[in-house]
């Protein structure tokens, strides 16, 4: 085994020992919308549930520099976001989102995504998504030194699902249908493989 003390390392050497290790990782694609009213969109793999009733799910929203990212600054500006599952469908126009553009140009245009108005929140979502989750602010946490800040860790709660008719089965999703895309370390993606059943012991 090697040991590696993590302090000794460099941001970039812990990342990817990180995203590495911890695969596959789901993918939120993030709708939020700027002070001046422009539709950002962006994906984020350090995403997770964190709660399932109230239904809460969490973001970690890297610092560049100690400088926050669009999603995140809009996110506590406006208290609301709309998360959209990443799948095979979907998955290159969302890897387009993930240009770095200035907070004046909306990444949702430049990938030509369809906005579609949500019923809760007033950040719209786009359609191509078989699922989106309408979210609220519930918490945020600035993470690393004060002078340096390292992340923003953003905990949302759920207000609205909306789940294509053809995925949804009696209270539950198709995990087929769905076919959700997981990011792994580098450029690398993953589809779901072979699944197996295993019986929880009693
Ligand atoms: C598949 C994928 C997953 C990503 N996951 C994260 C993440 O979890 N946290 C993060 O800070 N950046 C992540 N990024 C990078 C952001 O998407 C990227 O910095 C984006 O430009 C941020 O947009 P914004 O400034 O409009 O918020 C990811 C990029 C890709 C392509």
């Amino acid at each position: 085994m090697i040991a590696i003390d993590p302090s000794m390392n460099e941001e970039r050497d812990n990342y990817k020992l990180l995203i590495g290790s911890i695969i596959p990782r789901p993918i939120a694609f993030v709708t939020t919308v700027s002070k001046d009213g422009i539709v950002n969109g962006a994906p984020f793999s350090f995403f997770n549930i964190v709660s399932s009733q109230p239904p809460m799910i969490s973001l970690a929203i890297q610092r560049k520099s100690g400088i926050q990212k669009d999603t995140a600054r809009n996110i506590l500006e406006t208290k609301e976001f709309v998360v959209h599952i990443v799948d095979e469908e979907n998955v290159e126009m969302v890897n387009e989102t993930a240009a770095n553009l200035p907070s004046s140009q909306s990444e949702i245009e430049a990938a030509k995504f369809t906005v579609i108005p949500s019923t809760k929140v007033s950040v719209p979502g786009v359609k191509e998504a078989k699922i989106r989750m309408e979210c609220r602010l519930e918490h945020s946490l600035q993470l690393g030194e004060n002078d340096s800040p390292a992340a923003d860790f953003i905990i949302g709660k759920v207000v609205q699902f909306h789940i294509a008719d053809h995925i949804y089965e009696a209270g539950r999703i198709n995990q087929k249908g769905l076919g959700a895309v997981s990011r792994l370390a580098g450029n690398d993606y993953t589809k779901i493989g072979d699944t197996f059943e295993l019986k929880r012991p009693k």
